[in-house]
């Protein structure tokens, strides 16, 4: 069985690969970059060059797989790259398509815009399919937090006091990668929405922290254009700006991130990850040694 990732050297495409690749799974990592592909390749990893915006490059990894991981990044095209990744594997008959979706309900937002072409052209597919739906990730939201942390022991939004069940990455990978090894009618037409183990708000998150870097951290709410405006002034291009970060803490803000269930320990049959838990495995990436 081999599966294809999309995406394989982004963030969820690159832990899905290693997970699959673990348990011995074939995997064919995409991406669109020749150099990359070769890195990619090891043990039962294939790198394989495509491009979701060239649909005649998709033909000849379609046709060595049965079945596709679908994440590609935030991005204004998101929805017409991955219609033409579903229309390719309804072509070529793969057996189950997982797609990356989320839990953060952006209630009509252009990201959601965006998903929901995407889910529209699965549902018609004919092809079986599920989405996996982190809630919005640690990673994403932590490790941005890096440079202020590091210098002044501070972290900086405008998430207000809404509360986010924020999940760590590695959860959601898994629990892709767990239904891309399952029958492909079982988990059908599912949305497997994953989030860490309480809804905290950016200043319990930022307590969180602290007590797993053993070191006091603060969050510093922000007026969103204050905020944005800060950004720019860090090096954010303005063009990112509301897609990648500002359209996330709106939805934090007002709520929209707070969905915590049990999905994860129904599914893996274990706990959620905890932002403590999180923090003190990741010390070192903010700059805490452990002596
Ligand atoms: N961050 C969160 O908190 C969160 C939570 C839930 C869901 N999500 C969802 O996660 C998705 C983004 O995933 P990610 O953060 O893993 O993405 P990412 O790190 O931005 O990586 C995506 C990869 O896609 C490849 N790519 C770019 N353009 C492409 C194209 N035209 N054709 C084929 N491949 C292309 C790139 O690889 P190459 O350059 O090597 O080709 C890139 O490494 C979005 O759908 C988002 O809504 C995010």
């Amino acid at each position: 069985m081999a599966v294809l990732v999309t995406g394989a050297t982004g963030m969820f495409g690159a832990r899905v690969t290693e997970i699959l690749a673990r348990s011995g799974v074939e995997v064919l990592a995409m991406t669109r970059s020749p150099d990359r592909a070769e890195k990619l390749t090891r043990g039962t990893v294939t790198g394989v060059v495509a491009d979701l915006d060239d649909p005649s490059s998709l033909s000849a990894v379609m046709e060595r797989a049965e079945r596709m991981f679908l994440v590609s990044p935030m991005h204004a095209d998101l929805g017409r790259r991955e219609v033409t990744a579903i229309k390719a594997a309804a072509a070529h008959r793969l057996t189950h398509v997982v797609k990356l979706y989320g839990a953060v309900r952006h209630e009509g937002d252009q990201l959601d815009t965006q998903h929901q072409l995407s889910i529209d052209a699965l549902r018609e597919s004919g092809v079986t399919w599920t989405l996996v739906s982190p809630q919005t990730v640690m990673e994403t939201n932590l490790f941005g937090q890096i440079e202020g942390i590091r210098q002044a022991r501070r972290m900086y939004g405008s998430a207000g006091d809404g509360r986010i069940g924020m999940v760590a990455l590695d959860d959601g990978a898994e629990v892709a990668a767990h239904a891309l090894q399952s029958e492909p009618k079982a988990w059908s037409e599912r949305n497997l929405e994953i989030t860490g183990p309480a809804a905290l708000t950016y200043a319990e998150i930022a307590a969180e922290l602290s007590k797993g870097f053993g070191c006091e951290i603060s969050y510093v709410d922000m007026l969103e254009d204050d905020f944005a405006a800060m950004l720019i002034e860090n090096g954010v291009p303005a063009v990112d700006l509301d897609l990648l970060i500002l359209c996330h803490f709106r939805q934090m803000r007002a709520g929209n991130a707070s969905l915590v269930n049990d999905t994860f320990q129904s599914v893996m049959g274990r706990p959620a990850t905890s932002v403590r838990e999180w923090a003190k495995a990741h010390r070192d990436k903010f700059g805490f040694s452990d002596d």
